[in-house]
C-alpha cells in the first residue's frame, strides 16, 4: 500500500493525543500574519522562508538544545491572538483524526515581550480550546507547562493554584518541559509537591527523553509523575522498566520527536517496540506538529512501517492512551467506547 492511502486510513481511526504543545502545534500561515502585524525580525516573506527558520529542516543538527531553540515567542500581541491559536490547534488536531487532545502550553511562553498576563492567558487558551473542541465533536483538555529554565516559583505557585480552580474549565494537570540536561528533577521537588496536593491537578513531565532512566524514575518518584514525556532512555534499566510497569506510568512517546531532537538515532531502532514487549504503558503523540512538519498520523506510519505494527497492535497502543488519559472514570469509559468502534469500524479498510 502507499504511504498516501495508509495516511488516509489512518486519519479516520479515531486517535488519543495526550502530547501536544501549543507553542509547537502552530499554523506557518498564522505565524506569519501575526508576525507582519507585530513587525517581527524574521524572514517573513513566505510561509516557506519562516519555515526555514521556525521548523526543523533535513540537515539541522539533531539535539534537543537546537530543536529548543525553535520556540520563538515573538507573535502575540493581545489574548485574541493566543485564543486564535489556541482554537486551530484543536481544529487541526481534530482534522487529523484526534477524537481526545492534551494540549499543553506554557502560560509564560505568550507573556514575554507582551502585556499580556499568565493567569490570562490561561483563561485564554482554555475557554478557547474547549470551545473549539465542543464545536468539533472531540475532547480537549489542556495542561500547563513549566519550562525547567525558568525557575520563576512565586510565579508557578499562582499558576498552580489558579490552574487547580479551573478542572470545569478544561485544565487537567501539568508539565514540565525544556532542558532536562541544565535543570534535573530535582529542582523541582516543591513545586511539584504543591501540585500533588491539589489532590486533583494530575502531572506529566518530560524525562528520560536525552538523559537517562535515573531520571525517568526520579520524575515518578519524586515529582509524582503519572506519566512521562517521551522517557525512551528507560530502557537501559530494568529497575526503571519495572517501576513503570507497577505503577502502570504511561510513556508519552513521540518517535519523529525523539529522532530530530537525536534522542533517539534511527527510527527503526526506536527503544518503543521494545518497551511494548515489556509491558510498559507506550502510547504515539506528536509533540510538536509544526515544528516537525509532521501530523500525529505520521507516527502512526512510523509504526507500520519501521516496526511492522498492525491494526490490533495501534489499537493496544491506543486503548493504553485512553486509560493513561487525565479523564474521570465516566469520561474514560466514553472514550473507550468510541475508540473500540472506531476501530471495530475499520477493519476490512486495507490495514491489517
Ligand atoms: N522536550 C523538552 N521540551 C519541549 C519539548 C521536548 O520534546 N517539546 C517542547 N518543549
Ligand atoms: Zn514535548
Amino acid at each position: 500500500m502507499i504511504r498516501g492511502e495508509r495516511l488516509a486510513i489512518l486519519r479516520g481511526l479515531p486517535k488519543v493525543d495526550l502530547h501536544r504543545h501549543l507553542e509547537g502545534a502552530m499554523r506557518l500561515d498564522t505565524l506569519l500574519e501575526l508576525g507582519r502585524k507585530r513587525g517581527v525580525d524574521m524572514p517573513l516573506d513566505s510561509p516557506e522562508s519562516l519555515g526555514g527558520v521556525v521548523c526543523y529542516n533535513e540537515g539541522e543538527p539533531r539535539s534537543l538544545a537546537h530543536f529548543l531553540g525553535k520556540f520563538h515567542d515573538v507573535w502575540y500581541a493581545s489574548y485574541a491572538d493566543v485564543e486564535r491559536v489556541a482554537a486551530e490547534a484543536v481544529y487541526d488536531a481534530a482534522e487529523e483524526g484526534v477524537v481526545h487532545l492534551e494540549l499543553r502550553f506554557s502560560p509564560e511562553h505568550f507573556c514575554r515581550k507582551t502585556s499580556l498576563k499568565p493567569l490570562e492567558v490561561m483563561r485564554a487558551v482554555a475557554s478557547r480550546a474547549r470551545a473549539a473542541g465542543e464545536e468539533m465533536g472531540i475532547g480537549a483538555r489542556l495542561l500547563i507547562t513549566f519550562a525547567r529554565e525558568r525557575q520563576d516559583f512565586d510565579a508557578w505557585k499562582a499558576i498552580v493554584d489558579r490552574a487547580a480552580e479551573m478542572a470545569d474549565e478544561g485544565v487537567a494537570g501539568v508539565d514540565l518541559a525544556g532542558d532536562e540536561f541544565g535543570h534535573p528533577n530535582e529542582e523541582f521537588v516543591r513545586i511539584f509537591q504543591r501540585v500533588a496536593d491539589t489532590g486533583s491537578l494530575r502531572a506529566t513531565v518530560h524525562a528520560g527523553e536525552g538523559t537517562s532512566a535515573a531520571q525517568v524514575a526520579s520524575a515518578v518518584e519524586r515529582l509524582h509523575a503519572q506519566r512521562i514525556g517521551h522517557g525512551v532512555q528507560a530502557i537501559d534499566d530494568e529497575a526503571v522498566v519495572s517501576l513503570l510497569v507497577r505503577r502502570g506510568v504511561a510513556l508519552e512517546i513521540c518517535p519523529i520527536s525523539n529522532h530530530q531532537t537525536g534522542c533517539v538515532h534511527d527510527l527503526q531502532d526506536h527503544p518503543l517496540p521494545a518497551l511494548d514487549r515489556l509491558g510498559v504503558r507506550v502510547t504515539l503523540n506528536s509533540d510538536d506538529p509544526a515544528i516537525h512538519r509532521s501530523t500525529i498520523n505520521d507516527e502512526y506510519d512510523v509504526a507500520i512501517t519501521r516496526w511492522a505494527y498492525g491494526l490490533a497492535d495501534l489499537e493496544r497502543l491506543e486503548m493504553n492512551a485512553v486509560e493513561a488519559a487525565f479523564l474521570d472514570e465516566d469520561e474514560t469509559e466514553a472514550l473507550r467506547d468510541r475508540v473500540r468502534r472506531g476501530y471495530q469500524e475499520s477493519r476490512g479498510q486495507g490495514l491489517s
